[in-house]
């Protein structure tokens, strides 16, 4: 069991234990205490200038598809087929206007709407089996910017990013 004091007094100290990088208790306390709800940095708006551009980026065990869509507004979709489930896109960063499933052709605009759903009456009995209109990619719980930096936030109540980011925004004005 790790001995959380001791590694708090360690960083009260201004000492960080090198075993806290790899010590999995510590790790799972930082995803339900930290990464669940802080804002975390995913991308530059540089990085995505033009419409389609996109960049893969994780935060804890989740995938998401940072882009800008045709319209010019930045998302950030859950990397995740609404089918079953799998990652749509597989590429680290590129230009696209859909994003296509490899698994059974699910097809989705940049922005998130659904577009393509093969043998949607076939197999899945039309818009009274299964409805298309109106689904699209899950977003981000939550997603903001500030000075071209892109944050996304797990938590769908975080206080809004400039109050998180607090006086730390004078670093990122500088
Ligand atoms: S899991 Fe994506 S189309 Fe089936």
């Amino acid at each position: 069991m790790t001995d959380q004091t001791g590694v708090l007094a360690d960083v009260r100290r201004g000492m960080i234990p090198a075993h806290v990088y790899n010590d999995r208790e510590i790790f799972e306390l930082e995803k339900e205490r930290v990464f669940s709800r802080a804002w975390v940095f995913v991308g530059h708006e540089s990085e995505i200038a033009q419409p389609g551009d996109y960049v893969v980026r994780r935060v804890l065990q989740d995938s998401f598809i940072v882009t800008r869509d045709e319209q010019g507004e930045i998302r950030a979709h859950f990397n995740m087929c609404l089918h079953r489930g799998m990652q749509v896109c597989r590429a680290e960063m590129g230009n696209a206007s859909h994003f296509r499933c490899p698994y059974h052709g699910w097809s989705y605009r940049n922005d998130g709407r659904i577009v393509g759903l093969p043998f949607h009456q076939d197999a899945y009995g039309g818009e009274a089996g299964f409805k298309r209109n109106g689904q699209r990619l899950l977003p981000a719980p939550n997603l903001a910017t500030y000075n071209g930096l892109i944050f996304v936030s797990l938590d769908p109540d975080a206080p809004p990013l400039e109050e998180f980011l607090g006086d730390f925004r004078f670093y990122l004005d500088y």
